[in-house]
């Protein structure tokens, strides 16, 4: 029992020597200043310029197709208000099976969202948040990320969502694609694919055991194998 409280003691007074040195160290003084000095790089070189990063959307975004396309060969959108400010129409339809008039195709199958969870009751021109602020169309980054917060993250990071353009923003422009230009917002699972052979690569492995082109050089040499009765030299 005394053995241990002595062991607890000296791991204390350890734990108090640590603390003061880290204390010691911060405190004293430093031989380099922390900040550079005021007009040292800035008179040299040039305040570098950034490039804008701008967010791709999807043609049409918050708007009904119509079928007809303009002069220009641009689909026409009709916006949601064009029905929906004419009647105000409570009761607010939450769920497809409600859908009798319009909207019949559309299928929700996200969690267990229904249509109030994004799209606003009194505006449908606009998106709706969590807690009721409404938000333009063009901003469905945000609604997505309020309840995506890791795939927001991942893709403020540009591991998620891809992008094109440049890292190095002082040597040109990117482009960042919205959450919707990729999933359907009412149905967003990604589809899957199944996975298949690879193509068949008729100039890396020749039948006739000739010499593939220098073009077609593979990275990781195949491994040896006997020649079939066909390729044995006669
Ligand atoms: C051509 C007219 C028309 C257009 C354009 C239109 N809607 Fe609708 N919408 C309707 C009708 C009618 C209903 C009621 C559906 C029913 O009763 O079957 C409805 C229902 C809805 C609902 C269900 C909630 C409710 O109001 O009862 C949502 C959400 C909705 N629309 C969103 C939109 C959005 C977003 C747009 C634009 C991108 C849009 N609508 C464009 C006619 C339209
Ligand atoms: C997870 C959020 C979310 C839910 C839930 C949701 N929507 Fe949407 N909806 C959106 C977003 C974002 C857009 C605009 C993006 C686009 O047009 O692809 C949109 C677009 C639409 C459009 C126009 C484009 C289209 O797909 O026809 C209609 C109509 C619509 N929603 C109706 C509804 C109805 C009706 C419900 C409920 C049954 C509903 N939405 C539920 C987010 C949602
Ligand atoms: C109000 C909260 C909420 C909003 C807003 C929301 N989601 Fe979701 N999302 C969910 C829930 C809940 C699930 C279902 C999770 C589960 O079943 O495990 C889900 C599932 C998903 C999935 C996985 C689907 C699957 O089946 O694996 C994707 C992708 C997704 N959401 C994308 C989006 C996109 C894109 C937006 C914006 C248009 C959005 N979500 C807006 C709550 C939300
Ligand atoms: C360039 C296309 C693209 C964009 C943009 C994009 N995603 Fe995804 N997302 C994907 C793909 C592909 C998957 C499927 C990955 C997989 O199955 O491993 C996915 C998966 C998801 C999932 C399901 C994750 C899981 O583990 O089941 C969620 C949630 C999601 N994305 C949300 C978002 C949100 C929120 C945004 C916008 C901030 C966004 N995505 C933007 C392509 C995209």
């Amino acid at each position: 029992m005394s053995s241990r409280r002595s062991a607890n003691i000296r791991w204390i007074v350890v734990a108090i020597g640590v603390l003061s040195l880290g204390i010691a160290w911060a405190a004293a003084p430093r031989s380099e200043p922390r900040q550079p000095p005021s007009q040292s790089v800035a008179a040299v070189a040039p305040a570098a310029v950034h490039h804008p990063v701008q967010l791709h959307l999807p043609a049409g975004l918050g708007t009904i197709d119509s079928g007809l396309r303009n002069v220009t060969g641009e689909p026409i959108g009709i916006a949601c208000s064009n029905c929906h400010a004419l009647h105000a129409e409570p009761p607010f339809i939450q769920k497809t099976t409600d859908l009798k008039r319009f909207h019949k195709d559309l299928r929700l199958v996200h969690g267990e969202l229904q249509c109030g969870a994004c799209h606003d009751p009194t505006d449908r021109d606009k998106l709706r948040l969590a807690d009721e602020r409404r938000i333009p169309m063009q901003d469905v980054v945000q609604l997505c990320g309020q309840c995506h917060g890791p795939q927001l993250r991942d893709w403020k990071h540009g591991a998620h969502g891809g992008m094109s353009g440049h890292w190095d923003l002082t040597k040109g422009g990117r482009v960042r694609n919205a959450c919707v230009d990729c999933h359907d917002p009412h149905q967003p699972k990604y589809p899957t694919y199944a996975p298949v052979q690879k193509p068949r690569d008729r100039f890396l492995q020749s039948p006739h055991g000739e010499a593939p082109g220098h073009d077609a050089v593979p990275h990781a040499a195949p491994a040896p194998r006997a020649p079939t009765k066909a390729e044995a030299p006669r």
